[in-house]
């Protein structure tokens, strides 16, 4: 079965596409390489030995998607392609809502033209705003998240809903993502952002490779036990594999499907530089500042409806994950480029 991955260059999407051949299906990545590298490919070909169908292109180009359903008999579509950056929302929010949302909509488009209705999407504990209760079940109501990119999300989960209202033998499922960390053990593969990273492991990899001077913690008095941000980190590994359960369970169930992917544990900044130190033997010197808005206190998923369901849980706990992000730093100090 031929599966269409948008944005499998990506980070999420390469490991993906790994897990993906893996399992027997084979695999079409499109990707306007916005935001990643024709080299992932190379290197998802090289760990699989499985060579990977790629066309460098936008999810927005309906001329191109059209081409594609009429080329390839996709049996579903694995929706990574968007943009991810909070900040560069805010500033551009057209931007994100024409590349997240938009290109979603032109893709179910393609899909209904072509017959083809099972869908997983990249959602995120985003769309969970402030949440009221911790751990978050799927139970807990949606909020208005605080930024475009996050609200892009949403927007999207809400057009999906509409559209299994509206026909209800479409089989989709909305993953929302937790923290995703670590990379793949061959260290190929991993996350290789073109910027200053903005996210916290990415950006204490860098301190530790010495390519940024020290940590910004931001904020030491959130009512958490040491007084810095709490999250639910979770190796791509384990997110890859959550998309391979759900799209099996989507070949047998019609209907909108939500389910969290996350470990159920959380972790605090410092916590995550010291097994960070551990894992690398590097020393990452940070000094804490103020909070960052728009940040909360404490984010950690209920995962049992993703282990009820869909029989996954996650399996590799923090010191895999760190391990795995250093090996793939270590290994590739300029990520792709180098
Ligand atoms: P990424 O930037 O590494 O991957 C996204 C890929 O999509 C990139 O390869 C980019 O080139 C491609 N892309 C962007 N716009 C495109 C377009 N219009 N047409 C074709 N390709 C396009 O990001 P990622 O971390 O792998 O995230 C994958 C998805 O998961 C995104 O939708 C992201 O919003 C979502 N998500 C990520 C996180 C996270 O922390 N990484 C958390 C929650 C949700
Ligand atoms: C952020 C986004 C979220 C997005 C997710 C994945 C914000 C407010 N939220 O989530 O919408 O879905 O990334 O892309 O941007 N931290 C530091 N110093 C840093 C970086 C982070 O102390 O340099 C702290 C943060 O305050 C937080 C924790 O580390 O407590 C995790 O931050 P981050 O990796 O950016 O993820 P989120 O904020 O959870």
């Amino acid at each position: 079965m031929m599966i269409l991955v948008t944005g499998g260059a990506g980070y999420i999407g390469s490991h993906t596409v790994l897990a993906l051949l893996d399992a027997g299906y084979q695999v079409l990545v499109l990707d306007n390489l916005a935001n990643s590298s024709r080299e992932a490919i190379h290197r998802v070909e090289q760990i699989s030995g499985a060579e990977v169908a790629f066309v460098e292109g936008d999810v927005r180009d309906r001329a191109l998607l059209g081409q594609l359903f009429a080329d390839y008999d996709f049996s579903a579509v694995m929706h990574f392609a968007g943009l991810k950056a909070v900040g560069e929302s805010v500033e551009k929010p057209l931007m994100y809502f024409d590349n997240n949302v938009g290109g979603s909509i032109h893709l179910l488009e393609a899909m209904k033209v072509a017959g083809v209705k099972r869908f997983v999407f990249s959602s995120s504990a985003t769309v969970y705003g402030e949440p009221a209760e911790m751990p978050i079940s799927e139970r807990c109501p949606t909020a208005r998240p605080t930024n475009p990119y996050g609200l892009s999300k949403l927007m999207v989960e809400q057009v999906m809903q509409e559209l299994s209202v509206a026909e209800p033998d479409w089989q989709m499922a909305a993953l929302r993502y937790f923290n995703p960390v670590g990379a793949h053990e061959s260290g190929l593969i991993g996350e290789d952002p073109s910027d200053i990273p903005n996210n916290l492991v990415p950006y204490i990899s860098k301190v530790a490779i010495g390519e940024l001077v020290q940590l910004s913690v931001f904020g030491d008095d959130y009512n958490t036990p040491d007084g810095t941000g709490v999250r639910d980190y979770i190796h791509v590994l384990d997110l890859a594999q959550g998309h391979v359960d759900a799209l099996r369970y989507l070949e047998k169930e019609a209907g909108l499907h939500v389910w969290n992917l996350g470990t159920g544990n959380g972790y605090s900044v410092l916590e995550m530089v010291a097994a960070f130190e551990v894992a690398s033997g590097q020393a990452v010197p940070y000094q804490i500042v103020p909070r960052r808005a728009g940040d909360i206190a404490t984010c950690y998923a209920d995962s049992h409806k993703a282990a009820t369901e869909l029989g996954w849980r996650a399996e590799r706990d923090l010191n895999a994950m760190m391990t795995d992000t250093w090996r793939w730093q270590s290994n590739n100090p300029k990520g792709y480029r180098g």
